[in-house]
């Protein structure tokens, strides 16, 4: 069999894992206090990573996985904003400047969503402020947005920078008249075009495009030609995702036409294609999706072993707690994982009448979780792990370990990955596309692949 066909022979549905367990293993029996109490059990001068999701967006993109509203008004973006100032005042009291002896600095914020860009100049400087009052902020802190370049414009670039942003992501997805129409999203170049030169005329010139491939109408020839106008934008970095197509969980993804899909053979040839254009403009591929310049904080991080995932995906800051805030965040501490709550009407309730956070539901680190979570972290990342190591240092017993290995015969035959005798799971650059399906090998909660209804998107 050739490369191609070997990788799709594996082809199967697979968490991100953007976290170890995955999402739909977080079950509901937790509560805010508990959470309190693993932020509470911080080490004096920890590392912290603030999340804030501003669930809106004026409209709706077909192919969107994201938690987010569509809405035309901007009250209820208003109302919002105000609950999110009191959820980081409640979570800064106990974790925040208000402690002084706990010493907490937080080295990386980011707004994600939906649209921050939803977010009036003045409501986003409000929230920085909120932050500002309530933590302990480094002043080297990377402070990143997610911008949908539609709604930029040279006042909100003024705000951003006047509040300390000093890193973008813009939703690009492609430049192509006939995906971007059949996904309803119309965005020409010049409007992607103009959002650049509005963020660099501010000092904001560390930016990220995000491409998605396996979009509807996609071929070779329009990712290409839409990678080939991208690059006339010069970014430090691309984020190459994989349509996520997810259909039974999100409603408005039935409203394209499973006949405009990619399948999984044109999917990768359509990855193949982006990446080696990506490479032979001197981006490097850092992890499963992303390419970055030599100067880029994330190449940096690769190759110093610090490159970390998190709910954003990659991340060059490995703090020591991700808090998040507002519906449906999710935070990450040295036990366990807490997401908020999803329910308009809980959120609002539990802020203005709670001290703690608005829980919905979470997981609580046990047994082998958090060595097969560095396995997968590490492989997610560097492409490989140091298994004995890891396992050993964890605790754990050899045989388990040789049991999992034993896993791994198939791609170590098929020279996808190799396994050295000191037990480094080393996965070929040229095996990128199953790095997500080998990384699974390691997780104790993959779903069998013949379960009625599939709970992830496929891997190529
Ligand atoms: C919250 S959006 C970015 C900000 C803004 N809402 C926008 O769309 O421009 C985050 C990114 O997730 C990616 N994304 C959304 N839905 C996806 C899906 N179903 N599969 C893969 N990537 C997806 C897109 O690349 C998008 O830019
Ligand atoms: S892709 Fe971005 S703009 Fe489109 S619906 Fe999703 S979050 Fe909103």
């Amino acid at each position: 069999m050739d490369l191609k066909s070997t990788i799709l022979s594996y082809d199967r549905p697979v968490p991100r894992y953007t976290s170890y367990p995955a999402a739909p293993i977080f079950q509901p029996q937790f509560s805010g206090d508990e959470v309190m109490a693993w932020g509470e059990s911080l080490a004096p001068g920890s590392n912290l990573s603030l999340y804030l999701h501003i669930p809106f967006c004026p409209k709706l993109c077909h192919y969107c996985g994201c938690f987010t509203h569509i809405t035309g008004r901007y009250a209820p973006v208003e109302d919002y904003v105000h609950l999110l100032k009191r959820e980081i005042a409640q979570t800064g009291a106990r974790l925040g400047k208000k402690r002084p002896e706990k010493n907490h600095i937080v080295r990386h914020i980011h707004f994600g969503g939906g649209s921050p860009t939803m977010l009036t100049p003045q409501d986003f400087t409000l929230l920085m402020t909120a932050l500002r009052e309530a933590f302990a902020i480094d002043e080297a802190a990377e402070i990143a947005v997610e911008v949908d370049p539609r709604h930029m414009n040279p006042v909100l670039a003024q705000s951003y920078a006047a509040c300390g942003v000093n890193r973008i992501s813009l939703g690009v997805q492609d430049f192509d008249d006939r995906v971007m129409e059949s996904v309803n999203r119309v965005q020409p170049f010049e409007v992607v075009y103009k959002a650049v030169e509005q963020l660099r005329d501010h000092g904001i010139t560390d930016f990220n495009l995000d491409f998605i491939y396996g979009l509807p109408y996609q071929t070779v020839r329009s990712m290409t030609r839409s990678m080939d106008y991208a690059l006339l934008l010069k970014p430090n970095r691309f984020a190459l995702y994989g349509y996520a197509h997810v259909p039974w969980k999100k409603k408005n993804m039935r409203l394209i036409p499973d006949d405009a899909l990619p399948n999984n053979a044109q999917r990768y040839d359509l990855f193949v294609a982006a990446a080696e254009l990506l490479e032979s403009a001197s981006y490097h591929p850092v992890g499963i999706d992303h390419f970055v310049k030599t100067a880029d904080d994330m190449f940096t991080a690769q190759q110093g072993g610090t490159l970390r995932r998190n709910f954003q995906g990659y991340t060059n800051v490995a703090p020591d707690a991700l808090i998040g805030f507002g519906l449906s965040a999710i935070s990450q501490y040295p036990q366990g994982y807490a997401q908020n709550t999803t329910a308009d009407h809980e959120y609002q309730d539990h802020i203005l009448n709670r001290s703690n956070p608005p829980i919905a539901k979470g997981y609580r680190f046990n047994g082998q979780d958090q060595a097969r979570k560095a396995i997968i972290d590490d492989l997610m990342c560097n492409l490989t792990a140091d298994l004995d190591h890891i396992w050993q240092s964890h605790g754990h017993e050899a045989a388990d370990l040789n049991a999992l290995k034993s896993l791994l015969t198939p791609y170590l035959e098929d020279g996808l990955a190799n396994l050295s005798e000191s037990g480094v799971l080393t996965i070929s650059p040229r095996a990128r596309p199953l790095v997500r399906v080998i990384a699974s090998s390691f997780d104790q909660y993959l779903p069998p692949l013949d379960s009625a209804q599939p709970k992830h998107s496929m891997a190529v």
